[in-house]
């Protein structure tokens, strides 16, 4: 009896911990959603059908605009592994990742398709070059989100997506990113077993996780 009244008491804390620590998440936050798709529609203007001119811009004005003591931006752009996730794969270069917010380059010159995942974050998928389709279940027609748009899943949400033909983007995401990790790792150990990518995918996260947090980045 007082066994079970101390794990539920231990039980109500931690949902209550939880829930004040989601209300308050925002103050974390350091990139703002219109301001990056502000720059990647400059991007394409800056550099038209040059996707690694695209990158270097986009590196240039974040590390211009934000203080390394604020935020820590991976500007290694020759750091690229391959993500499978949700059926669909692609290559990333993890700009920033923390607690909080990630924001990566994600895309393939092959195009894919598949589940967009579930996640506890709100995702802004800003289209570089090529073209984004998805669709919802209960939707009989395609959302198309050509370059310069932004394809926005609000958190909870789940769509089947496809990066048609060639497509790359600017990927922000706001909310919870340690919870949305299983997702990232859940084919690479359920399928493809490509044991070095899943190894480096997890240590250049970590290594950009912890160094955010020794700058007071959550
Ligand atoms: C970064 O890009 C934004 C959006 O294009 C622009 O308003 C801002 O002036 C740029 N900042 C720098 C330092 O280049
Ligand atoms: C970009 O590529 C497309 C297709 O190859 C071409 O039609 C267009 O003129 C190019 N734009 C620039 C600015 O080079």
């Amino acid at each position: 009896m007082l066994k079970w009244t101390t794990r539920i008491l231990l039980l109500s804390i931690f949902v209550s911990t939880c829930s004040w620590l989601d209300t308050i998440k925002d103050r974390w936050y350091v990139l703002d959603p219109t301001e990056l798709h502000e720059l990647a529609k400059s991007a394409i203007d800056a550099s038209p059908n040059n996707t690694a001119g695209m990158i270097d811009h986009i590196i240039a004005n974040l590390t211009a605009t934000y203080p390394s003591k604020e935020i820590r931006i991976n500007t290694d752009s020759s750091e690229w592994v391959f993500n499978n996730a949700g059926g669909a794969m692609g290559a990333m270069y993890i700009i920033h990742a923390s607690i909080t917010e990630y924001l990566i380059i994600f895309g393939t010159p092959l195009g894919t398709e598949g589940h967009t995942g579930l996640h506890t974050a709100d995702d802004y998928f800003n289209i570089l070059v090529g073209e984004q389709w998805a669709f919802r279940a209960g939707e009989l027609e395609m959302e198309r989100y050509p370059a310069g748009s932004v394809h926005y899943l609000p958190r909870g949400t789940a769509k089947q997506y496809k990066m048609h033909k060639g497509c790359f983007a600017l990927e922000y995401a706001r909310g919870w990113i340690p919870l949305m990790l299983p997702f990232g790792f859940a084919d690479a150990l359920t399928s493809t077993l490509d044991i070095p990518t899943l190894y480096n995918t997890v240590r250049v996260t970590a290594r950009e996780m912890i160094q955010n947090l020794l700058i007071g980045k959550i």
